[in-house]
Parts: structure tokens; C-alpha cells; sequence
């Protein structure tokens, strides 16, 4: 089966300035690799402020911009939040949902994921959906068991799984530098496949793009893109800077 390659920049709370963000834009245009885009897609993650702003520019370069977290409310009296709604008035088609820093740095659960893939599913915007284990629970044997578990809580709200890419992110090896081996990540990243064939159906799994995400980089990510299991990548550090058409251009 083959899948198109997904390769995701997820920029977080980075970089500082607006005039940064610019200048890798454009650092970015000088070496723009000439990518298949019928093999491979694209999409960035600016701060949200900088979303609408930043759109032109991104997609000038062939991508899309895709969103860090949304809001699992519609509009209303939500501080501080923003909806799935939102995202699709501003043309914005994709969001990542459930990244571990949501999870452990503001305390977003299982359900809470799956509310927020449910109001995506409603609306219409394309997820990429974050599950990863810990350092300690990776040591205790439970990878499958957690990934497993994040899965299932968002299974049911799942009614159009074109619209679903998973990125697989054991927790230790985001911003670390230790990158999981092809073999690592291959084997979880099968295992979360067979979970889902069970769990859904062989075709949903069969189609179903799985990213790798956590210290990918220029110099580790032909390898692990040779994985059979592996379908692009979810990249933070690394998507800051120049060289991340490197990684594009490996994958595309
Ligand atoms: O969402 C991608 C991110 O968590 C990976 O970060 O810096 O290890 O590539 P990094």
C-alpha cells in the first residue's frame, strides 16, 4: 500500500519575532526543493497570532498551514480559546490535537483529545492526532499499551479517517536529540497500525498516514523514512531552520 508522505514543522512558541519568522520563510524559498506534491504534502505550524499572517507565505512555498491546538468548544463565553470553526473561516485545513506538551504541560486528557478530533470531525478540519509514551513508561514496557490507550479514546468520535494522520512521538525523544532508531520507531509505529486494523478495519489502517515526530533532522531522517511504516514526520527544532527543506526534500 503506498501512502503519501505528510511532513509536518510544528514551531511551538517559536521563533521570538514575527521578522524571524519572516526571515526563515524566505531562507526557506532560497533552497525550496522541487517536491512532488502528488507524493508528499506539507504543512506549518506558526504560533497561532501568527497564523493568518504567515498563511501567503507558507503556502507561496507549496504548503499548508496547519494549527498547534483548537479549542473542543464552538463559539461562545471560552476564554482564550479558539474553534475548529475559526480555523476554516481564516482557510485554515488542518490542526495538530493531543501533542504531549498539551498533555503534560496544560493537563489535557484522553477525553478532552477526543472531544477536540470530535468538533474537527463535525467541522471539517483535517488532525493530526499526537500519541507517544514516556521515558519511564517506555522503560516499563508499556509503549503499545499507552499509544493503545490514546487511540482508543478517540476511535469512536472518528467518522471520516481521511481525515486523520497520527504522529507518534515517544515523549523522551522530543527536543532531546535522541531520536528513536528506524527500528524503534517502525516497530511502534506497526504495532499502532495493527492496533488500528483491529480496532477500525484493514483499509483504514492501511491507508492511514503515521508520522514519526521527535529529534528528526536532516542527518537521521533518510533512514527512518525508508520504513515501511513510516510516513513523513512531525518536526519541532529542526523546522526552525534553514536546512528543514533538507528534510522535505528527503521525504518528497
Ligand atoms: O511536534 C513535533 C515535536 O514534538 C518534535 O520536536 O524538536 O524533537 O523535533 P523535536
Amino acid at each position: 500500500m503506498s501512502r503519501k508522505f505528510i511532513v509536518g514543522g510544528n514551531w511551538k512558541c517559536n521563533p521570538a519575532s514575527m521578522k524571524e519568522a519572516n526571515t526563515l520563510l524566505k531562507e526557506w524559498k532560497k533552497s525550496l526543493p522541487s517536491v512532488d506534491k502528488s507524493k508528499v504534502d506539507v504543512v506549518i505550524c506558526p504560533p497561532a497570532l501568527w497564523m493568518t499572517t504567515l498563511s501567503p507565505a507558507i503556502e507561496a512555498l507549496g504548503m499548508q498551514t496547519c494549527a498547534q491546538n483548537v479549542g473542543k468548544n464552538d463559539a461562545g463565553a471560552f476564554t482564550g480559546e479558539w474553534t475548529a470553526a475559526n480555523l476554516l473561516d481564516l482557510n485554515i485545513k488542518w490542526t495538530l490535537i493531543g501533542h504531549s506538551e498539551r498533555r503534560t504541560k496544560y493537563g489535557e486528557t484522553d477525553a478532552d483529545v477526543a472531544e477536540k478530533v470530535a468538533k474537527c470531525q463535525e467541522i471539517g478540519v483535517n488532525v493530526i492526532l499526537c500519541i507517544g509514551e514516556t521515558l519511564e513508561e517506555r522503560e516499563g514496557g508499556k509503549t503499545d499499551e499507552v499509544n493503545k490507550r490514546q487511540l482508543a479514546a478517540v476511535i469512536p468520535k472518528v467518522k471520516d479517517w481521511s481525515k486523520i494522520v497520527l504522529a507518534y512521538e515517544p515523549v523522551w525523544a522530543i527536543g532531546t536529540g535522541k531520536v528513536a532508531t528506524p527500528e524503534q520507531a517502525e516497530e511502534t509505529q506497526a504495532a499502532i497500525r495493527a492496533y488500528i486494523k483491529g480496532a477500525v478495519s484493514s483499509d483504514v489502517a492501511d491507508k492511514l498516514q503515521i508520522q514519526y515526530g521527535g529529534s528528526v533532522s536532516p542527518d537521521n531522517c533518510a533512514e527512518l523514512i525508508t520504513k515501511p511504516n513510516i510516513d513523513g514526520f512531525l518536526v519541532g527544532g529542526a523546522s526552525l531552520k534553514p536546512t528543514f527543506m533538507e528534510i522535505v526534500s528527503k521525504v518528497g
